[in-house]
């Protein structure tokens, strides 16, 4: 269950995907990583040459890092387009990191909490992306 922390960082995501640009997926996705100076947030960022655009989480780990900021202790994604499915609910699975933001999670913030929108599960590093691949 979620805290008031990670609530908090959950809402700075949300408004962090109002300044996506998605105009080819049309979801957008919005993420805030909490470090000790405070929050810094990223959107997905597509471009019509389909394999060129950003993640969100990516997005905002960069925008922490040019920040002079390499202690991330937490991370929130918001996906405010993802559906409910066929029973009502938004699957978990509608709302996650993809493979290549937890590969980035695993070398810039590897133990930070993970909130997401569509759950209320405070995931880990290992829970997104056991036997993670180091040098
Ligand atoms: N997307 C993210 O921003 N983060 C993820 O972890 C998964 C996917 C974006 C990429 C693309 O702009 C859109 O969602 C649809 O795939």
């Amino acid at each position: 269950m979620m805290n008031e922390e990670q609530k908090q960082l959950l809402e700075a995501a949300h408004r962090a995907a109002n300044l996506a640009y998605a105009p080819y997926s049309k979801f957008r996705v919005g993420a805030a990583v909490l470090t000790p100076d405070g929050i810094f947030s990223g959107a997905n960022i597509e471009t019509a040459s389909t394999n060129l655009g950003i993640c969100a989480e990516r997005a905002a780990i960069t925008h922490a890092r040019m920040n002079s900021q390499n202690t991330i202790t937490g991370i929130a994604v918001a996906c405010p387009d993802a559906r409910p499915g066929e029973d009502g609910t938004i699957e978990e699975n509608g709302a996650m990191p993809c493979g290549a933001c937890r590969q980035w999670i695993a070398e810039l913030a590897p133990t930070a909490w993970i909130v997401v929108s569509s759950s209320e599960r405070v995931y880990s590093l290992d829970d997104l992306l056991p036997h993670a691949f180091t040098l």
